[in-house]
């Protein structure tokens, strides 16, 4: 009962000191009193008889146009002031909000039709402590000086507006600790000008978020006579020049965020201090900069954390002094280089980036070397003596041309990825980005990827012709022709450039691993692609051995063939289908499985069957298709006779086929001479019988 009549007592207390005007005695028991709400469609001004004691001041959906200068003037209790909804308002005039001795915080927010605020609007307000102007995607306009003198000012938000110059905040002048500004959402400002924020505060900056603007630009000295430990930037699509002056003096920055920007630097004054940076879709930005106390980092490419990585690979981290808190303020120097770890880092490498060079080791190093520069020789002489020798052009010698032409192509490649290793051992993270998502790339994909085509097809069109010409070898009438030959190569062809240009039209891609081979197999489309590919090549073997086996079963019949020259040839279809064999199904098998995503070695091991097994066939192709064959040889010996040289030799070869009447690639009549022709197009390796 007795708490009953106190609480009773009390408010009748507040209600008389209320009616007096004696609100100062007890403002918390009255507060509600002195809120005043203009709210609705009746109210187009603000009206002049606000009471003095008001201390929340709400225009909500009214139809002001109009917020004049000097209006809440006598208000010198208003604390917060809220100017929401107000489809109408177009002007926030000059001394809108200024002299208010305890206005502490002024919210603008959602007025569409704002369109300007005056000069000196927002001034003199020694309490004001936040300021929030949103959603008003009109306003184009903010007259210079219309922030001035606020000095407890700790936050102050403009997002989604209209405006196309950055404001000044010169004259803010505030000395608040913590301060944070934050711009976002601005679509037409371009630039961040010079000395923006000289002005805006005499402390330390704690946050400047201009995050999702229009920005293009951050001039020279924008941040001049700035202090601030975190700097957002991300989110400006279009900002791609930032002035490496855009900081004076030592810099404070510790937290840089530039994601989804198209900046391709960052400016080296301030990585010095930078401790974390988020750089997400940052694609421009390839090179690494050179931080020296990062620990904490989102990336865009994982081999820039192999370089951070390796720049703190080196450091001693864990020394005994930097337990001692004071050791960073009185030694930076020695903090820096021993006592600041890697705390994370992504994208983490994975397995098709991992932080190594493109040849993992030294053995590798020197074989792509030498298979890439027999590969270049063999073929490049095959093809010359090819197109040298005046004989008339057969379907055999056009086969081989192509064979030669694409294993060239191959030993280019070979040569491409050799250089590139060799200029950046031992630092390939360092040009990772640029080259997997450079052109050098793509080309050497390309033409890894079209000679391995070819190659497997020209091999395929010459053991089908080998089959015909053999089995077919007494029917005059279904003797192949140079057109039909033209017409299979040309479809050939055609295949080869088809796939080789696939990944770079975006079914999947050469930029993936180092060896720009098409390994990117993320989406169902690319798996597809690249594993109907390996397929074909398994195809293709399968079509050569059983090629082969028919050749084999067809001479073998001692109807008509002697049994000595059976094992010989015997034994050369084995050589070939073995080195197919091993250069085909080792790759094809880890290929398949990884693109089938059920990987059974990593990429790392994989470069070793793809510098060991991959290139075997164009480096033994001129070999095996050429070298080895008496015709070849003949040609050869009759080129050189042109220029003067082993013209005994040659003239060895010319009455040899003279005698014979019978050029070995023709297809013979006899079964004599059939045979004769067989053990040559199986290749005569047998060096005995030349030589
Ligand atoms: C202010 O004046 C208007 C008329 O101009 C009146 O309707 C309103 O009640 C007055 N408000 C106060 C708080 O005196
Ligand atoms: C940088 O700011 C200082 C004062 O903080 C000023 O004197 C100087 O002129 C400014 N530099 C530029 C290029 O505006
Ligand atoms: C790490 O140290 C080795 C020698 O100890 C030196 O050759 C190498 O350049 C250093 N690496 C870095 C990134 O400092
Ligand atoms: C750095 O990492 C090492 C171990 O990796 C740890 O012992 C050390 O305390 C870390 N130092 C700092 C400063 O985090």
């Amino acid at each position: 009962m007795k708490m009953h009549w106190v609480l009773l007592t009390l408010t009748v207390v507040a209600e008389l000191l209320q009616v007096r005007g004696l609100d100062l005695v007890f403002p918390s028991v009255i507060r509600r009193e002195s809120d005043c709400r203009l709210q609705g469609p009746d109210v187009e001004q603000i009206p002049t008889n606000i009471s003095i004691s008001t201390t929340y001041l709400e225009v909500k959906q009214t139809q002001v146009r109009v917020l004049p200068g000097g209006v809440l003037f006598r208000l010198e209790r208003l604390q917060k002031v809220s100017i929401l909804q107000n489809e109408m308002l177009e002007i926030i005039d000059a001394y809108a909000f200024s002299s208010l001795p305890r206005l502490s915080s002024l919210f603008v927010s959602e007025n569409v039709a704002l369109k300007k605020i005056g000069e000196f609007a927002f001034s003199d307000l020694p309490e004001l402590t936040e300021i929030s102007i949103t959603k008003a995607k009109h306003l184009r306009h903010i007259e210079r000086g219309a922030f001035r003198n606020i000095p407890k000012l700790r936050y102050l938000l403009i997002s989604n507006t209209g405006l196309n110059l950055f404001p000044s905040l010169a004259q803010i002048h505030s000395s608040a600790a913590e301060f944070i500004f934050d711009f976002h959402d601005n679509s037409y400002i371009t630039e961040v000008p010079p000395n923006a924020f000289r002005g805006l505060c005499s402390q330390t900056i704690t946050e400047i978020r201009l995050s999702r603007n229009g920005i293009e630009r951050v001039a020279s000295d924008a941040f001049n006579g700035t202090r601030m430990r975190r700097l957002f930037l991300g989110g400006n699509e279009r900002l791609s020049q930032f002035s490496a002056d855009a900081f004076a003096g030592p810099s404070e920055l510790v937290v840089l965020d530039i994601s989804s920007t198209a900046l391709r630097s960052v400016p080296g004054s301030i990585l010095g201090s930078l401790r974390r940076i988020i750089a997400r879709s940052t694609f421009g930005l390839k090179q690494f900069p050179l931080f020296t106390r990062l620990s904490d980092a989102e990336l865009t490419y994982p081999s820039h954390c192999c370089t951070l990585q390796y720049m703190y690979h080196n450091r001693s981290t864990g020394h005994w002094l930097c337990a001692d808190p004071k050791v960073e303020q009185s030694d930076p120097h020695f903090f820096r280089d021993h006592c600041v770890n890697l705390s994370s880092c992504s994208p983490a490498p994975d397995a098709f980036n991992p932080c190594e060079d493109i040849m993992t080791s030294g053995f590798l190093r020197a074989l792509i070397w030498v298979i890439s520069v027999l590969a270049l020789l063999g073929n490049t002489a095959v093809l010359l003596v090819l197109l040298a020798t005046r004989a008339k052009l057969t379907v055999p010698r056009f086969l081989m041309c192509h064979l030669a032409f694409a294993d060239l192509c191959m030993g280019v490649y070979l040569v491409v990825i050799a250089t590139v290793d060799m200029s950046t051992r031992g630092q390939y993270y360092n040009y990772a980005i640029d080259w997997q998502t450079g052109l050098g790339c793509r080309v050497a994909g390309f033409f890894t990827v079209f000679a391995s085509e070819l190659s497997v097809f020209t091999l395929t069109a010459i053991t089908l012709e080998r089959w015909h010409t053999i089995t077919h070898a007494l029917r005059l009438d279904r003797k192949l022709r140079l057109r039909h030959a033209c017409f299979v190569m040309t479809a050939g062809w055609l295949f080869a450039l088809f796939a080789a240009l696939l990944p770079t039209l975006g079914v999947s891609s050469y930029g993936k691993v180092s060896i720009c081979l098409p390994m990117d197999v993320d989406s169902l489309l690319f798996q597809i692609f690249v594993v109907s590919l390996l397929l074909l090549n398994v195809l293709a073997f399968f079509c050569v051995c059983a090629c082969y086996l028919s050749i084999y079963l067809t001479i073998r019949n001692p109807s008509s063939a002697p049994a000595h020259a059976d094992t010989r040839v015997a034994k050369r279809m084995a050589l070939l289908i073995f080195t197919d064999f091993l250069c085909m199904a080792p790759i094809s098998f880890f290929a398949i499985s990884a693109a089938l995503k059920w990987p059974f070695i990593t990429v790392t091991q994989a470069k070793f069957l793809l510098v060991l097994f991959y290139p075997i066939n164009s480096c033994c192709n001129p070999f095996l298709y050429a070298f080895c064959t008496r015709t070849f040889r003949r040609d050869f010996f009759l080129m050189a006779a042109r220029f003067g040289v082993c013209t005994t030799r040659a003239q060895i070869y010319r009455t040899e086929s003279s005698s014979c009447q019978q050029p070995a690639w023709t297809s013979p009549k006899s079964s004599h001479v059939m045979l004769y022709s067989l053990v040559n197009t199986l290749h005569s390796i047998d060096g005995k019988q030349d030589f």
